[in-house]
């Protein structure tokens, strides 16, 4: 069984009796370990998803039909994914308005995915920064801003399209993710972009091959859970080298601000602003979502994939896991 462990143990391949310092070389990992197993070779792995990404990467312009009109009685998101799904309020909305709603939070969780990939862009950066000019990982970490960079202008496009307006996150959190580009350590960028990644992902998976899905948005789902793969990959391999080899302070200080903006996403998941734009009360929605018993199963089913491997990895301990649970995602 996998539990958090100590997850700087670290074993001399061929004699794991040996226990050593972690070891802090960018280009040999064969003797990292941690609670999950050996830690796989850097360049390796970017070499895999670099051969990946030349295989399986998409213009989104260019793949999508982005001039047909919309199948009239389709959904613009799953139902069972809208946050009011199931509450009293829900049951009392036609079904023209539930279908509105829907539009609308498809409008604003791609708002919310612009919003995190632009973020990410510049952690990615700051990533590689100090980082081998030539290595795989650099050449790696430069794919995944330019798929980042079709998502965003791929999720603009399609807030157009349907027709709905872009939904920008709060003052507040806008400058609260200007706050966490700017300062966050390497471990902390990495275990946020997955809290931004895996979510959505999970979403988006439910979303491409439905049926009842407007044919535009199953494009848009199906490119991102296709790329998106890879980014999650090379994310939870960096955070699993990065808590094994950074200092105790910088783990720490990953737990915390990990937890805050897992905090903070639950908050900001969908703009309430969208209920004052289908016409209901924006005050009894958001209370309703709060205490919908569905939307909890629904988001801490999403994290969950996300929230094992945390754990497994010696993040969500102490203040920080305390912040997970009060963001709702953990149970
Ligand atoms: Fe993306
Ligand atoms: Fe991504």
């Amino acid at each position: 069984m996998l539990t958090a462990g100590n997850p700087r143990r670290c074993f001399l391949a061929g004699n794991p009796s040996e226990v050593s310092h972690a070891m802090t070389t960018t280009t040999d990992h064969a003797f990292l370990a941690d609670a999950l197993g050996p830690l796989k070779d850097r360049e390796q792995i970017a070499a895999r998803l670099l051969e990946s990404s030349a295989k399986h990467s998409f213009d989104p312009d260019r793949e999508l039909d982005w001039d047909a009109p919309p199948v009239e009685g389709k959904w613009y998101w799953p139902p069972e994914l809208v946050s009011l799904y199931d509450t009293p309020l829900w049951k009392k909305m036609p079904e023209e308005q539930r279908m509105d709603l829907a539009r609308h939070e498809a409008a604003a969780l791609a708002s919310l995915g612009i919003w995190f990939e632009i973020i990410l862009m510049q952690l990615m950066v700051r990533h590689i920064y100090d980082k081998s000019l030539t290595s795989n990982h650099v050449r790696y970490a430069l794919t995944e801003i330019a798929d980042e960079c079709r998502h965003s202008m791929m999720f603009a496009r399609m807030i157009r399209t349907g027709g709905a307006p872009a939904y920008p996150v709060s003052r507040l959190n806008h400058n609260l993710g200007r706050i966490l580009k700017t300062v966050s350590t390497t471990p902390g960028s990495f275990a946020c972009t997955l809290l931004g990644e895996e979510i959505l992902d999970w979403m988006q998976r439910l979303t491409f091959p439905d049926e009842r899905i407007q044919p535009l948005v199953r494009g848009v789902t199906r490119i991102h859970v296709v790329e998106e793969a890879r980014h999650v990959r090379y994310a939870r391999e960096e955070l699993r080298r990065q808590m094994v080899t950074a200092p105790r302070w910088e783990r720490e200080l990953t737990r915390i601000s990990c937890g805050e903006a897992a905090r903070v996403f639950s908050l900001a998941f969908v703009n309430p602003a969208v209920y004052d734009n289908v016409g209901l009360d924006r005050r009894e929605a958001v209370a309703q979502v709060r205490a919908s018993g569905h939307r909890r199963e629904v988001m801490q089913t999403g994290a969950k994939r996300l929230t094992d491997f945390l754990d497994d990895i010696g993040v969500l301990r102490g203040v920080g896991r305390k912040l997970w649970k009060s963001s709702g995602l953990l149970a």
